[in-house]
């Protein structure tokens, strides 16, 4: 899976090149590419941005500049999106389905915005992370490819994917492990018993105890795909 992500603040990348993400990099199962939109500029003092047409707060980012930034790419079959808190907000399934293409061009906008025009004209999709406004897109850049990479094959094992929180539109089971007695509290019983049928039961219906409590929304989603 390859990312090239459009940015003004391609520093701001440094931490999702640790950890798992670290290793899937060095291991080119994922690449990211990290491009400077202001190298783009024709403008002597290297300036990306402008006042906005009509007058109101803020600076607009300039169309040209984007423009140029996004044809040094070169890639027709790359999807194209837009991290803004207008797009579509972005879940489990819509990540899994992200995770089947095989290049993503990420721009990420900052200060007003960006220019109507080369939006228009590049952008395949507009994503959010949620509702809420952020001061640019490049954390939710960052959230949106270390989501995704997780289901690139080898980054992490088929099993944690399987088992973990929104697969089934569940919550996860509770975990423990060593020591057996912490602050007088002792982990429950069947995951010392060894008894595999009855771990499995016992994590199911705490996976739906969990989802009733914090997310009883899920269930609901989950009956009305049921009777749909
Ligand atoms: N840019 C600013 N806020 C955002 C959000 N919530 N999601 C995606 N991009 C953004």
């Amino acid at each position: 899976m390859k990312f090239d992500v459009l940015t003004l603040f391609p520093q701001s990348f440094e931490p999702i090149k640790q950890s798992i993400l670290g290793r899937a990099l060095e291991k080119n199962l994922i690449s990211l590419n990290l491009i400077n939109i202001r190298d783009f500029s024709k403008d002597k003092h290297k300036k990306v941005d402008d006042t906005p047409y009509g007058g109101g707060a803020g600076m607009v980012i300039k169309p040209d500049v984007v423009y140029d930034a996004y044809k040094s790419i070169e890639d027709k079959n790359a999807k194209v999106i837009y991290l803004s808190p207008q797009g579509n907000v972005l879940n489990q399934k819509k990540v899994e389905s992200l995770s089947k293409e095989e290049h993503l061009i990420l721009l990420c906008g900052h200060y007003e915005g960006i220019d109507q025009r080369v939006i228009d004209e590049i952008v395949d999709e507009e994503v959010s992370i949620g509702d809420y406004v952020l001061t640019g897109g490049e954390i939710p850049a960052m959230v949106l490819i270390d989501s995704v990479s997780r289901y690139v094959e080898g980054v992490i094992t088929k099993e944690s994917i399987e088992e973990e929180s929104f697969s089934n539109n569940l919550l996860e089971y509770p975990h423990y492990t060593r020591p057996e007695v912490f602050l007088d509290k002792k982990v429950p019983e069947v995951l010392l018993s060894g008894h595999h049928e009855n771990i499995r039961k016992w994590r199911e219906e705490q996976s739906l105890k969990n989802t009733y409590q914090k997310r009883p929304d899920l269930l609901k989603e989950n009956n009305d795909m049921i009777k749909n």
